[in-house]
């Protein structure tokens, strides 16, 4: 039986224990998505807090995938090199560090045309984006690419890809927001296929050098929605692409909000879970260290990731330790702290 501090490994990657900071956007980048003294500490103070990983928040692809135009961006050379001394100092303090790539797709607010798979806007305060085309589809396919080898040159040890949240892959995915007629639309087997293909590219790029993993929404809070069976149908066809592991995620294609108790996304976590052969992420509240235990311990997912929780204490990890008993492994200069 495994617990919230025991290591685990995601096929070549080696996590200390079981918890992840999960992807947070800052809206802290300038206009050029470069990243700035703000992530040097804000990522730097999540590596010494305990976590086996930390993922920054999503990453745009290309500019015009920024959810605002104070997105980190991963589409420009420029970038890499702030993002290779994040990396360096995380790895310099025993943390490993993922990168969240996204492209927000029509719920992107920036100066360029938005691109969903059907022209359809998110709400009335957002514009109407263009149903892409193939070629828009191939710009897009060669900005992962392009933005997956970018990672590696950053020694990212993990790419996440964002699949959730209501951003481009999610609407590809969601009957409500794909309403295409053609192989990319129709049946489940179609609108998955935009998201192979992003895997696929994804995958050539690193030449299984790090693992990579997906976020999904695993409900959409919406009757005309996509169902939890169809989640564990597209889970197993990306697991089958190569996906190594899928951190566990809900709503965002509505503009409704999921509800919000401890361990509210957990009952998808475990569906999924059972069905799939790959470590599970879970997220949404599991802030509690008892809860956190509980869920490692009962095999209901693999990894706890943990958004707000880290927010409020960078150290949470450290805190979880101690709640639990066990024995945080502080930095050296910090030690006097917990003596
Ligand atoms: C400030 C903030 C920014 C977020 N940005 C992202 C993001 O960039 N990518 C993402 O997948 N989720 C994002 N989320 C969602 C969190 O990653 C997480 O899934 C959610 O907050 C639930 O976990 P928690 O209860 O531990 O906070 C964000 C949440 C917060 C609070």
């Amino acid at each position: 039986m495994s617990g919230l501090f025991d290591v685990l490994e995601i096929n070549n990657l080696h996590l200390k224990n079981r918890v992840m900071v999960s992807p947070m956007c800052q809206y802290m980048a300038g206009e050029d998505g470069i990243a700035n003294e703000w992530h040097t500490v804000h990522y730097g103070s999540f590596a010494l807090g305990g976590p086996a990983l930390v993922m920054t928040e999503a990453t745009a692809v290309e500019a015009r995938g920024r959810i605002t135009v104070r997105d980190l961006g991963i589409y420009d050379d420029r970038q890499v090199e702030p993002l290779r001394k994040l990396v360096e100092f995380s790895h310099a303090h025993g943390a490993k560090m993922g990168i969240q790539m996204a492209h927000a797709g029509r719920k992107a607010i920036v100066p360029e045309a938005t691109l969903a798979p059907s022209a359809i806007a998110f709400s009335d305060k957002y514009p109407e984006p263009l149903a892409m085309t193939k070629e828009h589809m191939q710009e897009v396919l060669d900005a992962y690419r392009t933005a997956a080898k970018r990672a590696l040159a950053a020694g990212f040890d993990v790419i996440e890809i964002h699949a959730a949240h209501g951003y481009l892959l999610h609407e590809f995915l969601s009957p409500l927001s794909n309403k295409r007629n053609d192989e990319y639309g129709l049946t489940r087997d179609g609108r998955i296929r935009f998201v192979l293909e992003v895997i696929q590219e994804v995958n050539e790029a690193v030449e299984g050098k790090i693992p990579v993993t997906v976020r999904i929404s695993a409900g959409e809070y919406d009757e005309q929605g996509y169902s939890l069976d169809d989640v564990v149908y597209y889970c197993k066809q990306m697991v089958e692409a190569g996906i190594d592991a899928i951190d566990v995620s809900s709503g965002g294609n509505v503009p409704v909000a999921p509800p919000s108790y401890p361990g509210y996304q957990l009952p998808f976590a475990e569906v999924i879970k059972q069905a799939i052969h790959v470590p599970i992420m879970a997220v949404g509240i599991l802030e509690d260290p008892k809860l956190a235990e509980h869920v490692i311990q009962s095999g209901k997912a693999d990894v706890i990731v943990i958004g707000r929780g880290f927010l409020r204490d960078k150290h949470w990890a450290h805190s979880a330790a101690l709640a639990l008993g066990k024995e945080p492994q502080v930095p050296e200069p910090y030690r006097r702290a917990y003596l």
